[in-house]
């Protein structure tokens, strides 16, 4: 079945979806980096509606083929424009970030913008280098998600930089 990707706002009524897809173990693992308490559904909530209020944060719910599959946004790290996405884990593996964060991108002008991602979270740094980002540094950081210090990668855009084809034609 072909996937339809589109992008929206975010509704009040996509919050419980995000919930659930951030209590996944294996996501939380992969993207290392998490808030403390992902159980916490209070704060989780209070966390998500300061973003949906902040005019300076871009954020947008992607739908696949009409259902919530997750969101994709940028906002200030580090003091660097940077992007986020997660995915309800469902969606994995058919091309959904890749097509998300594309579409994303035409919207969210913003350059250079940066990324970050744990060094062994392969599927989120194949994501951004699909779509042009290149590998420009690295860190470590204590990950809340694995309770240990780890390693990752920056990624920058750069203005000049061109998504794959294969993305543009929307193939994914
Ligand atoms: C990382 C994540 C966004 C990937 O989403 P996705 O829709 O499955 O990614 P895509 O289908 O667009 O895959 C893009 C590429 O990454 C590869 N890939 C995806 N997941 C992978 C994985 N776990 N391991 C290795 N490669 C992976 C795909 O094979 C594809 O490569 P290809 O085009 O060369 O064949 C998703 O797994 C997720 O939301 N994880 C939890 C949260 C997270 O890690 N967010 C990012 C924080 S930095």
């Amino acid at each position: 079945m072909a996937t339809d990707i589109v992008l929206r706002d975010v509704i009040e009524e996509d919050l419980a979806i995000f919930y659930e897809h951030q209590l996944d173990p294996e996501a939380i693992r992969m993207a290392a980096f998490t808030v403390k308490d992902p159980t916490d559904r209070d704060a989780f909530l209070v966390q998500w509606a300061a973003i949906v209020a902040d005019s300076t944060k871009q954020k947008k719910t992607i739908l696949c083929n009409g259902e919530v599959a997750g969101h994709v946004g940028s906002f200030e790290q580090f003091g660097l424009p940077s992007v986020s996405y997660w995915l309800g884990k469902a969606y994995w593996g058919k091309g959904v970030a890749s097509k998300a964060l594309s579409l994303f991108l035409n919207e969210a002008k913003t350059r250079p913008l940066y990324a970050r991602a744990a060094k062994d979270n392969r599927g989120s740094i194949r994501v951004l280098q699909k779509c042009g980002f290149v590998i420009t540094g690295e860190d470590r950081g204590f990950a809340n998600g694995r309770n240990e210090e780890i390693e990752e990668f920056i990624l920058t855009l750069q203005a000049d930089c061109s998504l794959q084809e294969s993305i543009k034609e929307g193939k994914s």
